[in-house]
């Protein structure tokens, strides 16, 4: 598709909303060819305070062209009035051509809930509910989810400050890679060799990060070891990585300390016993879907029953959260199924359920066999997260964290929900930005976050993506970590 905008329009957005109607579509440089023939002119300029903005978008066989006269309110920017502005005339030119809605209207950011944020602090309820549907486009649905969000969003980002952190602990290992994933993650016995080192190496820079931290006068709230699939280190690894963790820091005192489980087939009772000693209290442990048939073409390399035997030992654990991970749009799987894997997963009643859309990554090997995965149908997404919305919902699951990404099937997006009282924490500080998070290990991002009244500043340092660069090479990054605190 060749776009073209008059000044002062957000290029970047006219292609995110495009590419939300056009799955896959390419903008071609200067001297590529249009391959698709899809033409889209944007124009927009203010008078006498209104915005006035019109789109023409050219098919090989169609032409539309749709106008938009916008009236800012008095809270907006002219920058964000333009972009709604443009945004409507893209999306009601778009909507013509491919006679489809898009569930989440204009809005193409990661974080819905924070445009709605603003919302609510300025409106009511119900006012926002208006606004988000006329103004930014949303299905009733998506306005009502958002909504949720963004209320029990901001109940968990009242328990955060400045002065406080969370850990990222990255263990970029997995038994197997699954066909849909582009993870940070590696499988294979040469990588696998390298564990061992890994392990000394992650436990000493548990101990520096740790000292840096009470040096900076910080408390920690949230420590989550993360991947790659974390068990699949085995028993002793894995005791040496929490005990470390232990010795280092006042676990008890923590909001959350988290362990991402994940594959089944990794978990065994010797490994959960030795989380619960060290004061793991949140734990993932992941079917994806409950369809040995999807299982299998996925990848994963474990059963529906590998999953159920690892839930219940999960379960018998006592450690206080368990998590459980599921994608909605799953290439091969239906509804029925999908439905079927939502209500046994409610019948088993674990304090978090996390629902993802299945998202075509630029990297995953899927996308390598089957291009047409693009342009997948979006309805069994559409149902199947509408679904998992009302069901669990209904059985008092409450959606408390959300986040969209590019290429998603249906553009829609990922949500955790939770039971009373066991919202997870570090999901919701990390996508918020609510607190500076110091990243540990390969792959690993440290982001630091300082607070200025409206403002917030953000520095990230990136950690080497590969293990062996991360063993190879010893990152200094104190200076430069306490150098932005000092500005403080
Ligand atoms: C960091 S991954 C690791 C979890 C763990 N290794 C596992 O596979 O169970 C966290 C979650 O992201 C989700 N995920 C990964 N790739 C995805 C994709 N392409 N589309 C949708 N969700 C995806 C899965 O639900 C997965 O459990
Ligand atoms: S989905 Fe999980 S287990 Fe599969 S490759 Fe990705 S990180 Fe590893």
């Amino acid at each position: 598709m060749k776009i073209t905008v008059s000044e002062g329009i957000n290029k970047t957005y006219a292609q995110s909303l495009c590419m939300a109607f056009f799955h896959g579509i390419k903008f071609p440089q200067r001297d590529e060819k249009n391959e698709d023939g899809l033409e889209l002119s944007v124009n927009a300029y203010k008078k006498d305070d209104k915005i006035y903005c019109s789109a023409t978008l050219k098919t090989s066989d169609d032409i539309v062209q749709k106008e938009v006269l916008y009236h800012p309110n008095e809270l907006e920017t002219e920058q964000r009035a333009m972009k709604t502005a443009v945004g409507q005339a893209i999306y009601n030119a778009c909507r013509q051509i491919t006679k489809r809605d898009i569930e989440w209207g204009i809005l193409t950011g990661i974080r819905p809930s924070k445009v709605c944020a603003e919302l609510l602090n300025a409106y009511s309820v119900e006012q926002t509910y208006g606004i988000l549907i006329e103004k930014y486009l949303l299905s009733p649905e998506k306005a009502r989810l958002a909504i949720a969000v963004t209320q029990n969003e901001s109940l968990i980002m009242d328990r955060t400050n400045d002065n406080r952190c969370s850990i990222y602990i990255s263990i970029p290992f997995c038994p197997s890679r699954c066909t849909y994933c582009s993870f940070i993650s590696y499988a294979g016995k040469k990588l696998f060799d390298l564990i061992p080192a890994y392990v000394d190496r992650l436990i000493a820079d548990i101990k520096e990060t740790n000292s840096l931290i009470k040096e900076l006068g910080l408390t920690i709230s949230c420590v989550y070891i993360g991947g790659g699939t974390p068990t699949v280190l085995n028993e002793a690894q894995l005791e040496a990585v929490l005990s470390a963790i232990y010795t280092s820091l006042d676990v008890l005192a923590l909001d959350e300390f988290t362990l991402e489980g994940g594959r089944p087939d990794t978990i065994t009772e010797a490994k959960l016993q030795i989380a619960k000693k060290y004061g793991i209290s949140r734990i993932s442990v992941n079917p994806q879907t409950l369809n040995d048939t999807v299982l299998e073409k996925i990848g994963r390399r474990h059963t529906v029953d590998d999953f159920l035997n690892a839930y219940k030992k999960v379960d018998e654990s006592e450690i206080d959260a368990v998590n459980t991970d599921l994608i909605a749009g799953l290439d091969g799987d239906d509804f029925e199924s999908f439905k079927q894997t939502v209500d046994k997963i409610i019948s088993l009643s674990p304090e978090n359920i996390t629902v993802h859309t299945f998202c075509v990554k630029k990297s995953a090997q899927i996308l390598r066999d089957d291009k047409a995965i693009y342009n997948k149908e979006d309805k069994l997404a559409r149902d199947s997260v509408n679904y998992a919305y009302n069901a669990l919902v209904s059985h008092g699951y409450e959606p408390y964290y959300m986040y969209r990404q590019k290429n998603t099937v249906g553009n829609l997006e990922n949500v955790g929900y939770s039971k009373k009282g066991y919202f997870g924490l570090y999901n919701v500080f990390m996508m918020s930005d609510a607190h500076t998070v110091f990243g540990i290990g390969a792959g690993a991002t440290t982001k630091l976050v300082r607070h200025e009244g409206e403002k917030c500043q953000i520095l990230r340092i990136f950690s080497h993506k590969y293990p062996y660069e991360y063993l190879r090479d010893d990152q200094k990054t104190d200076k430069q970590i306490k150098g932005f605190f000092d500005r403080r």
